[in-house]
């Protein structure tokens, strides 16, 4: 039996194998119980007593001898799967980390979906616009200060060239291609010439909203920003109308929404006054329907301009509008929502 071992041993010490199924079937070959090392385990039940210690040895050895070398042979395949830099490339990749929608892009399709539901479509116009749309088209007046280079980013080389500084340009632009009736909110950027702070931004986002038909009713307005109060801030919310100015609606108001925090009963947020102003709103001045070619004698309407920014740090109690401009994930991960 000590030569069966010894040959074992020296044909162990030959083995060689290609790939890693090879080492494999040596282990099996060799190792597995019926193997040729397992059988010796079984003829070792019939050595002499007196032999069984020296006998029972070599057999052990051999066993770790085969062991090790097929050990080996296995690691080397293994270490194949290395690539460049010792990096294993069999392991699983690294799953990839699913994003958020931005907080102001989650309120403005909010918001769009509200309207949508009252008949409203989606219109978009330019950043980059001229002085019709944004001001003379809504019945600017030249000397008006929102025309003033304090307010508004114009351009050096022509005086014509600006960046809009209201979302109303939309609706100058939505009459201008559409006869009544229109049903339309123009979500979009507006750009302001205002020092970067916690409560303003050189770039901010509006919605605009505009309606235009025959007997639109100052009602019809308030009735549509109480369903859309109500939609986005809760059904026990209520709404105040303040009399405003704009040039471009007559007459005109700033809306108010009850404070969803304290629930009107006064709370720092409201500044203990129970309310929140979210928009401005008013019915379409005729001599804008007139100057998009919308005849004011038969058709009348209602328009309304809010910040997406403002009504986002008011439902999520946001204090500084800068966290929107920042992109932190960690403060951008917080915002999960169907829409
Ligand atoms: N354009 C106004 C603003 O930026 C908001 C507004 C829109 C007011 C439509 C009335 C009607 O403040």
């Amino acid at each position: 039996m000590l030569d069966k071992i010894k040959a074992l041993q020296d044909e162990v010490a030959a083995i060689n194998a290609a790939t890693k199924e090879e080492a494999e079937e040596l282990r099996i070959k060799y190792l597995s119980k019926k193997g040729l090392i397992g059988q010796l385990f079984n003829e070792f039940k019939t050595v002499p007593a007196e032999h069984k210690k020296a006998m029972g040895a070599a057999i052990n050895d051999l066993k770790v001898f085969a062991l090790e070398k097929i050990n080996t042979l296995k690691d080397s395949f293994s270490e194949s799967n290395l690539g460049a830099n010792g990096v294993d490339l069999t392991l699983p990749g690294e799953a990839m980390k699913l994003g958020t929608r931005h907080p102001l892009a989650v309120v403005r399709n909010e918001i769009i979906e509200i309207f949508a539901r009252l008949g409203f479509v989606v219109s978009e116009g330019p950043e980059i616009e001229d002085d019709w749309h944004v001001f003379s088209a809504l019945n600017f007046p030249p000397e008006h200060p929102a025309r003033d280079m304090q307010d508004t980013f114009f351009i050096e080389k022509d005086p014509d060239v600006l960046l809009r500084t209201h979302t109303s340009s939309v609706q100058v632009r939505m009459m201008e291609k559409t006869q009544p009736p229109i049903r339309a909110i123009f979500p979009g950027r507006v750009f302001r010439n205002e020092a970067i702070s916690a409560r303003a931004h050189c770039i901010f986002h509006q919605i605009e909203g505009l309606y235009v038909d025959e007997n639109v009713s100052f009602a019809d307005l308030k009735q549509t920003l109480l369903y859309f109060a109500r939609e986005l801030f809760g059904e026990k919310t209520e709404i105040r109308l303040r009399p405003s100015y704009f040039p471009f609606t007559e007459p005109s108001a700033e809306m108010d929404v009850s404070c969803s925090i304290c629930g009107g009963k006064g709370c720092n947020v409201c500044k203990y006054t129970g309310w929140l102003e979210i928009l401005g709103c008013g019915m379409v001045d005729p001599n804008v329907l007139n100057l998009s070619g919308i005849d004011s004698e038969k058709f009348n309407g209602f328009a309304f301009g809010m910040g997406v920014e403002r009504i986002a740090m008011l439902k999520y109690g946001v204090k500084d509008l800068r966290l929107f401009f920042e992109n932190d994930v960690r403060f951008l991960n917080q915002f999960k929502s169907a829409y």
